[in-house]
């Protein structure tokens, strides 16, 4: 079985005092077999980079914009976060498809700009509670991965988080059941877009994980690790949920 991928997503928390959190995180790994990735605030990427240099804790960013450079006030390219030591990048999460407009288009041109600069990208999709009810979380969820993934992903690694805006930092999560539903429909359909390559790319679970519901979310069918928001700014309890793992 592949290694889990477990990724903590810091939002937009932590000073450099946090640090200390992502160094607890990387001398507690004990004997994980999963592979484990942080993704502080830009202001932290650097700084935590060189912190965990020599750990197998990865480094992520959590945005980056399309172009490689140019007159774009407050943005960060993939190739800035490259050079400030990322080897990873979420796109796509759902509070940035939600409070900046971001469409499936530009997800994907934003994926082929973490490949360009060399980051595994990790692209989000996820229902909003209204579109499950109505039950359209299937349909939204498969053209998520539809329109936000470019073929130039067929080879490269990356994977997909399936994040139910519904379940995040609410506390709620859905059922294993409906995990598994819309993870297999998440796998069907990247095997439909990337053929082959499809089948290998993890898919992780992401909406109010945390220690106590962790290992059973880890376990379920196509459930190939977590993307955790609140609980990834503790290191005990990070380090919780990746005891799961
Ligand atoms: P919570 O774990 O706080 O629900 O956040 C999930 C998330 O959005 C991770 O990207």
């Amino acid at each position: 079985m592949a290694a889990k991928l477990v990724v903590g997503n810091w939002k937009m928390n932590g000073l450099g005092a946090a640090l200390d959190e992502a160094r607890a995180v990387a001398s507690g790994l004990g004997a994980t077999s999963a592979r484990v990735g942080l993704c502080p605030p830009a202001t932290l990427v650097e700084r935590m980079a060189r912190a965990l240099a020599g750990t197998p804790v990865l480094v992520g960013g959590q945005d980056c914009r399309a172009e490689v450079s140019g007159a774009f006030t407050g943005d960060v390219s993939a190739e800035m976060l490259a050079d400030a030591g990322a080897a990873l990048v979420i796109l796509g999460h759902s509070e940035r498809r939600a409070g900046y407009g971001e469409t499936d288009a530009l997800v994907a041109a934003k994926v082929e700009a973490a490949l360009r600069a060399g980051l595994e990208p990790i692209v989000c999709v996820g229902e909003t509670l209204a579109e499950r009810e109505a039950g359209r979380a299937l349909a939204v969820v498969t053209g998520q991965v539809r329109g936000s993934l470019p073929a130039a992903l067929a080879g490269r690694a990356f994977s997909l988080a399936y994040e139910p805006v519904w379940a995040i930092g609410t506390g709620l999560t859905p059922t294993i059941a409906q995990i598994e539903e819309v993870h297999a429909a998440v796998r069907a359909e990247l095997v439909s877009v990337l053929g082959p390559a499809g089948a290998r790319a993890p898919i992780l679970y992401g909406g109010s994980v945390k220690p106590s519901n962790a290992a059973e979310i880890l376990s379920a069918a196509e459930v190939g690790g977590a993307l955790v928001g609140g609980a990834s700014l503790k290191a005990q309890d990070f380090l919780g949920i990746l005891a799961g793992a």
